[in-house]
């Protein structure tokens, strides 16, 4: 796999100025998503997750939000400076959306024919009777099993998770370099949402189409991504490899995550909830964020502690004063 990224964001911090101050929604966040890549974002509710999926398309309100510092760039476009016009070629064009309600995402009163065929039309330079077969090709790749007859219906008329198949046949249908899903899944029933995924992944995969995956649940990223970065009040806490983060997670709000999670959670060892909540974003610590629930505190957790490498040899990175101590616990 080469090593070119399609998004970069470098020390992002956002803010949404409310009265008498501001939310900090995203603190320094610095992340990639490689050519290919599949890379997952996870955090509890209120993180910051979709703050940077949405900042990535420039799909905030214009006047809503403050970019106090950082920059992102897609494919060699700056994208805070980006003008609407480079924004609107870029969206359905080298990247891709997904996200959660796909009813939201369709057109209710326009047959799924004619939406799949508008877009492809629209970034494509195809005759409607080449979108059409473009359009039967994506929904077979998706495995809807009858794409003619799914064409001539409308949205209602199909399930939530044949719903979100389409939405992943149009991502695709523009030859996209790069797909940021925001919780494509989460709406769908467990046994629904692992088959859409396995489709998204296979089509992924087949066209070296990057991912940038949104999500809350530690199993979802286990069996989809490549990468993953944990996201904790604005800021990134722990990043590396799907299997260090998961096997080897060495910050404490990573290991809470894990705790609560059944399917992964080791035989015999009891599911835990992480105690306390999300601190105010408006009126956050100046040490590391997480401290007020963490088990590990010490004084030195009122300074912010920085993402860091765990040893010089890896990609694991993490953003805790107490590495070590975690490590003995994960023994
Ligand atoms: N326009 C806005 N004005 C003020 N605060 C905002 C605005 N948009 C988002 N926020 C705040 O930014 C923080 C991060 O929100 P975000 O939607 O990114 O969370 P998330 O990680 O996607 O959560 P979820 O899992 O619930 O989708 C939240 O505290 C949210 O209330
Ligand atoms: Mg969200």
């Amino acid at each position: 796999m080469t090593q070119n990224p399609v998004l970069s964001i470098n020390d992002l911090s956002i803010e949404f100025p409310v009265y008498k101050g501001a939310v900090k929604a995203l603190n320094g966040v610095s992340l990639h998503v490689n050519e290919g890549e599949i890379v997952g974002v996870v955090g509890e509710s209120g993180s910051g997750k979709s703050v940077t999926s949405m900042m990535a398309m420039k799909l905030l309100p214009e006047g809503s939000y403050r970019v106090t510092q950082g920059d992102i760039s897609i494919l060699g476009t700056d994208i805070i400076h980006a003008s609407e016009k480079t924004m609107r070629t870029l969206r359905g064009g080298d990247v891709a959306m997904i996200f959660q309600e796909p009813m939201t995402a369709l057109n209710p009163t326009r047959k799924i024919g004619i939406q799949m065929t508008d877009v492809i039309r629209l970034h494509r330079r195809l005759d409607n009777d080449a979108a059409r077969q473009l359009a039967i090709s994506l929904l077979k790749d998706m495995h809807i099993a009858d794409p003619e007859s799914t064409l001539q219906r409308y949205p209602f008329e199909l399930s939530g998770g044949m719903r979100q198949r389409v939405l992943i046949a149009l991502a695709f249908s523009c030859n996209p370099r790069l797909i940021i899903a925001d919780e494509p899944t989460t709406a769908l029933d467990v046994t629904v949402q692992k088959q859409v995924l396995m489709l998204l992944k296979a089509k992924a995969r087949e066209l070296k189409t990057a991912i940038l995956f949104i999500t809350h649940d530690m199993a979802v990223v286990s069996q989809f991504c490549d990468r993953v970065y944990v996201m904790y009040a604005g800021s990134l806490v722990e990043a590396g490899s799907t299997r260090q983060v998961l096997h080897a997670p060495r910050h404490p709000y990573t290991r809470g995550l894990m705790a609560a999670l059944p399917e992964l959670a080791t035989p015999g060892s009891q599911l835990q909830a992480i105690p306390g909540n999300v601190p105010d974003l408006s009126r956050l610590p100046a040490g590391c964020a997480f401290a007020s629930r963490c088990p590990s505190r010490s004084d030195k957790c009122n300074q912010k502690p920085v993402l860091t490498s765990i040893h010089e040899a890896t990609t694991h990175q993490v953003a805790c004063w107490h590495p070590a101590l975690q490590e003995e616990l994960a023994v």
